[in-house]
């Protein structure tokens, strides 16, 4: 499961990349949804266009697969710019950027994925390259060595994040504008779904888009997914077209429910009612009992839990929502014991001593 491609992940392995390539929308009018990030854009580049200068350098934070990288590239392209694509974990020593940096034309567009991943010396270079223009290129070593300025044509940085929160402050403040991603509306994840049926030459009806839509958690990419998945099945099974009833079979079949909840998602949130009353119970128990890592747990399947009020991360564990058990259509237990179940029993001494393990991880751990 570690290292298979997840079909509600909002993160991408390098097949799916190649996929969505094709589906990625040029223009800032075809860009669907994220109406204020879109506005904002739209002035900025506007203005300088005006101006005939290169814009301020932009930043776009967001979760994974909201469409970071496809604006990027509409930047570059609105622009009229050639774009350079690289990414922190690619540039391991100054050096390398400094040579990325020294081969920009004027008005290029350098687009930095996973900034927060860059290393330490490279993000100092980068500093000086953003704001002045320059970097010093360091010749020889040790005592010897010598700092020979640089300069830099005008260009204009976009940054892109999962983890704005990561930046240190004085990297995100030579940032003229940020743009902050939201997750979409099912409206616009219904223009998305329409948008890709129409680039793949897949018939698409109005219901069988918004039922995609509705179970994509707002992230296009799980949109354009599900969208492949159920034109598979409606090609298969079906007549071709992607009908409300070819969403619903095709999603069953892939074990994603009406809120976009995949398998693994259920198995926690199973555990957690069934199991242990609707907790609270610590995450290392709660992971052991449906067989996963704890970290699966916690940076799989519980953000958008939480997310969805349906799991809500406490100082002594995890509880669930009454919509936990509305969702799963368990009924809530009433009385004392409710939402606590284990916790009464241990109280009342009537957990089984040598059990130890079922309390043993630390129930103040809440991850990150
Ligand atoms: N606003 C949008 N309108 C239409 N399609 C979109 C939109 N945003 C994203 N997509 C589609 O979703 C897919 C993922 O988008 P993109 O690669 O830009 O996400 P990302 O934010 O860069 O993700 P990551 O953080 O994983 O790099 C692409 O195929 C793209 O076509
Ligand atoms: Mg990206």
């Amino acid at each position: 499961m570690a290292n298979e491609q997840r079909l509600m992940d909002a993160g991408a392995d390098n097949d799916e990349r190649a996929a969505e390539a094709a589906l990625r929308p040029k223009s800032l009018v075809d860009f669907v949804g994220q109406r204020k990030v879109r506005e904002q854009l739209e002035l900025v580049l506007h203005a300088a266009k005006g101006r005939g200068t290169a814009p301020d350098h932009i930043l776009l934070a967001g979760p994974p697969g909201l469409g970071k990288t496809t604006l990027a590239m509409i930047i570059a392209a609105e622009l009229g710019a050639p774009i350079r694509i690289t990414s922190g974990p690619a540039i391991q020593h100054a050096g390398d950027l400094a040579a990325i940096l020294s081969s920009l034309a004027e008005g290029e567009v350098l687009f930095l994925d996973e900034i927060h991943r860059m290393s330490r010396p490279a993000e100092e270079m980068l500093y000086m390259a953003m704001e002045d223009y320059r970097v010093d290129v360091i010749v020889g070593k040790g005592p010897g060595a010598t700092a020979i300025p640089l300069e830099l044509p005008p260009f204009t940085l976009v940054g892109a994040t999962t983890r704005s929160g990561l930046l240190p402050a004085p990297l995100r403040d030579r940032f003229g504008f940020t743009g902050h991603m939201e997750f979409y509306e099912p409206e616009d994840l219904e223009r998305v779904a329409h948008r890709s049926a129409r680039l793949l030459g897949v018939e698409i009806e109005a219901d069988g888009a918004a039922e995609i839509a509705s179970r994509s958690r707002g992230t296009p990419r799980i949109a354009n997914r599900l969208l492949r998945r159920v034109r598979d099945f409606a090609q298969v099974r079906g007549d071709g077209r992607v009908t409300l009833g070819a969403a619903r079979a095709a999603l069953e079949v892939y074990e994603v429910d009406e809120r976009g909840l995949d398998r693994l998602d259920r198995a926690v949130l199973g555990a957690l009612l069934r199991l242990f009353n609707g907790g609270p119970v610590g995450l290392s128990t709660l992971a052991v009992a449906i067989g996963e890592e704890t970290d699966t747990v916690e940076e799989v399947a519980e953000p958008f839990l939480v997310r969805q009020g349906l799991l809500a991360r406490t100082p002594r564990g995890r509880i669930a929502t009454s919509a936990a058990w509305a969702h799963l259509g368990l009924p809530m237990p009433t009385g004392p014991a409710a939402g606590g179940g284990l916790w009464s029993q241990v109280a009342s001494g009537q957990a089984a001593s040598g059990q130890d393990g079922l309390f043993g991880d630390d129930p103040g751990n809440l991850g990150a």
